[in-house]
């Protein structure tokens, strides 16, 4: 086996302690230095989850014993630090979305064209064996002809102070916090770019979308619709319905590891389970594509789930930031 690599995580908030603390279970990687704008942040994390804290992102991505880099920033500070990362020969894994928009996206993978870095966005249910199986499926006709898709991701907390969810800048709001989700499982389901889409959304007094529900359609023969939201009760349900049957997920973005495929009346549970903690089976995926695997999700599968985001948020009329 190839030498563990030896990660970098930027930015100490919520998903960085999931990230660091999944490495724990995976050979593949582990925790070499984690970065913060304040140094107690950094030693606190440090403290937590292993690893030297290191005060600021320019000396983290500079770190000489760091091998890839976590980007677990908001929205807005992806691609600065991503191609920064990626110029100190970094390989990087970005957090969802990649970007603020479709082009900023793009001049991420162009810095990766021109450094020959690895840049991956971190769309971490992917790497889970029961969506895997779920997409395979779908797309290997197991419902037949796919008519109907709803896919759903919403959840509600406090909105705190200072949170980039609710930062128009930051390029916060729900259908880039979580519609990005559904968009992606849908497009990756159905392996086509949408022809057309629809979106409304409500603005929130802070001026973000903080809930909305859109239709992707693909040709004249399947309708998607989503709902995502950040203020409105859980919902991370998915159902494909095809002429041949019906599989319906609960959640398939953390994942239980199972959904169900209902065929002529007949209810059959697929199970696809791992032991593997989710963040780990990235870390995980992430090695394989360091060794020359292909990318779980490839650079035209974010860019085009990032163009679809783009057109989204203009029909809704959430801004766009430039
Ligand atoms: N894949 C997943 O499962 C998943 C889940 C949740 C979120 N995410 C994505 O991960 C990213 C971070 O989300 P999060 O929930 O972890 O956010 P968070 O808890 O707010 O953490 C973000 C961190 O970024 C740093 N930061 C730098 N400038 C900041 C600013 N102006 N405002 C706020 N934080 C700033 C802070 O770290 P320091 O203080 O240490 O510098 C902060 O702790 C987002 O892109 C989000 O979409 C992914």
């Amino acid at each position: 086996m190839t030498q563990p690599l030896r990660w970098g995580i930027l930015g100490t908030g919520m998903i960085a302690g999931k990230f660091a603390a999944d490495l724990r279970h995976t050979p593949r990687g582990h925790l070499a230095a984690s970065g913060s704008r304040r140094q107690e942040s950094a030693d606190a994390f440090a403290a937590q989850h292993g690893g030297r804290g290191v005060a600021g992102y320019e000396a983290l991505i500079n770190d000489p014993e760091v091998d890839a880099v976590y980007i677990s920033l908001p929205n807005g500070l992806h691609a600065d630090w991503s191609i920064k990362a990626m110029e100190a020969g970094k390989d990087v894994l970005c957090e969802k979305p990649m970007a603020r928009s479709a082009a900023e996206a793009k001049l991420m993978f162009d810095a990766a064209e021109r450094t020959g870095q690895l840049l991956i966005e971190a769309f971490m249910y992917r790497t889970l064996p029961s969506v895997r199986k779920l997409i395979s499926m779908v797309r290997d006709g197991a419902l037949g002809q796919v008519k109907l898709i709803r896919s759903n991701f919403s959840f509600t907390r406090d909105v705190l102070e200072g949170d980039a969810r609710y930062e128009p800048s930051q390029a916060g709001g729900g259908l880039m916090d979580v519609g990005c989700y559904c968009v992606n499982l849908t497009r990756a389901m159905m392996g086509a770019e949408p022809t057309d889409t629809a979106c409304f959304a409500h603005l929130h007094e802070r001026g973000v979308d903080d809930y909305a529900a859109g239709v992707l359609r693909f040709g004249d023969k399947t309708l998607a619709t989503f709902t995502c939201g950040m203020t409105v009760a859980n919902d991370w349900t998915t159902y494909i319905a095809g002429d041949d049957g019906e599989i319906a997920i609960h959640d398939p973005w953390l994942g239980d590891g199972t959904f169900t495929l209902t065929r002529d009346g007949q209810v059959e549970t697929i199970e696809a389970k791992t032991d593997t903690p989710l963040y780990a089976l990235e870390a995980e995926a992430f090695a394989e594509a360091v060794g020359g695997a292909a990318p779980w999700i490839s650079r035209d599968d974010t860019l085009g789930n990032m163009r679809v985001l783009d057109q989204l948020r203009e029909q809704a009329g959430v801004p766009v930031p430039a």
